[in-house]
């Protein structure tokens, strides 16, 4: 008869163990008992990038990667970028289900009211070189902002963790736009309560000598898609980072500042970046082959944009985002380096090498175009992708707090380096 077990047998000792099977795992600490004799530690996994190993259970986002499906909550990520705004799907990853209206009115509310920031913040800001990384100053800022939140310690407290929580994703966009700004040498403009938080966004990050500012509504609502489709992707690198340092019971501020430095490296959130980089690079449709080859002689070169851990399917976001990509294209013009994106796509989904190893286009991609077209900066992509990061990294701390299965995260190693030996003097050496 099937039962929900394993079956392991120790060929060092001829013993028989049955582990329990759970929604498709094994628990790691079951194999403990599993040992070559009485001295024996007992069998680990040895697991280097989490390839194979769940760290948690989770409700919140779910993928299914040969597929190429993304669910926030249950709900299609299609539908959320088509018929969801920003703060609504914050809502949702935050809360669990999509709020009724006054719901979604106090959440509007309650982060628009909390948009400005302390104005020490500002001579923090002041602090760094005019041409620091906007991801550099977003981070020391994150972690200094938490300074003004003594209270931010009390975790465990609902209300006050919900504070936190409003606090953060209001100030993103405030945080964001003034490093622009500072960046820019211009003068900070304050956030306008009129406006979207997308259209604010814009309005803190151009606004110049108007006296109000109107955001582009074709913009505006780009960049609220794009917000929507970066919100959360489960157990990527940066929310294992939140969790992680979460999980040392820290306050919020300090882990999303964690979680924001995991997102500025290449591989994660600074890739939309390097696709630019790389097909300013490449310059002309003519220079493609080459460059393919370049990617597939083992130099070390990657085709930044394509390829991911969890999708070996057309990632669901890059579907979106292309479509985006032309409408944004209406109102700022075509990018040149659209073309050469294009072409880069349509061949290298047709090599073998990309084929075999099912790397399609991924979120970043197309992104880049995007913003590069709404004239953000290089440097201002991993600071966008951070933005709307910041309810999914909240959604998963708090998630992780009223989990009873976690603890501080705490991996074990193999020690493969020297055996006990004596220390010798340094004449000796
Ligand atoms: N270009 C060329 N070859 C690639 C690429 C790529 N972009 N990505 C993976 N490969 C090859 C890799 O060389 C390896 O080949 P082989 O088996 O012959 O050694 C194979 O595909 C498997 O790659 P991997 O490095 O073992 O895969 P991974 O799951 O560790 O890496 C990744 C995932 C996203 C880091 C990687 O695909 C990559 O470096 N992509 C480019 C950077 C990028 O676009 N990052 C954004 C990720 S999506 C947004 C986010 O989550 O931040």
């Amino acid at each position: 008869m099937a039962s929900d077990t394993l079956t392991i047998v120790d060929n060092r000792t001829g013993k028989k163990y049955e582990l329990p099977i759970a929604d498709g795992t094994v628990r790691a600490i079951d194999l403990r008992q599993i040992k070559s004799d009485g001295n024996d530690f007992g069998l680990m996994t040895y697991d280097p990038a989490f390839m194979n190993t769940a760290a948690c259970r989770s409700a919140i986002t779910f993928i299914d990667g040969d597929k190429g499906i993304l669910e926030y909550r249950g709900y299609p990520i299609e539908q959320l970028a088509e018929k969801s705004t920003y703060l609504e799907t914050s809502f949702l990853l935050l809360q669990g289900h999509l709020p009724n209206k006054k719901e979604l009115a106090e959440w509007r509310h309650d982060v628009t009211h909390h948009t400005f920031i302390n104005e020490n913040l500002k001579s923090l800001l002041d602090a760094f070189r005019y041409n620091a990384h906007p991801m550099g100053k977003l981070i020391s800022t994150l972690a200094a902002l938490g300074t003004f939140y003594p209270e931010a310690k009390n975790i465990f407290d609902p209300p006050t963790r919900q504070k936190q929580i409003t606090r953060l994703v209001a100030k993103m966009i405030t945080i964001a736009a003034f490093g622009y700004r500072h960046m820019m040498g211009q003068p900070y403009a304050y956030p306008d309560n009129d406006l979207s938080y997308p259209g604010n966004f814009l309005n803190m990050m151009y606004k110049t000598t108007e006296v109000k500012y109107q955001p582009n509504a074709v913009l505006e609502h780009a960049l609220d898609v794009l917000f929507i489709l970066h919100a959360d992707h489960e157990q990527n690198c940066s929310t294992n980072a939140m969790r992680a340092v979460g999980s040392s019971h820290v306050d919020p501020y300090s882990a999303v500042a964690a979680a924001a430095a995991a997102l500025y490296g290449p591989l994660h959130g600074g890739a939309n970046e390097e696709v630019i980089r790389m097909l300013t690079e490449i310059g002309s449709i003519n220079n493609i082959p080459a460059f393919i080859q370049r990617v597939k002689g083992g130099e070390g070169v990657r085709l930044m944009g394509f390829g991911h851990r969890v999708y070996k399917n057309y990632d669901p976001r890059a579907k979106i985002i292309k479509k985006v990509a032309y409408d944004v294209f209406e109102v700022t013009g075509k990018s040149p380096l659209l073309d050469i994106a294009l072409e880069l796509e349509r061949i290298a989904l047709e090599d073998e090498y990309f084929v075999k190893r099912k790397l399609y286009p991924n979120v970043d991609f197309y992104s880049g175009l995007i913003y590069q077209a709404m004239k953000f900066p290089m440097d201002m992509f991993p600071v966008l992708f951070a933005i709307p990061r910041v309810s999914g990294w909240l959604s998963q701390w708090e998630e992780m707090l009223q989990d009873a299965d976690q603890k501080i995260a705490r991996p074990r190693q193999v020690f493969v380096g020297n055996g006990r030996r004596d220390y010798t003097p340094i004449d000796k050496r």
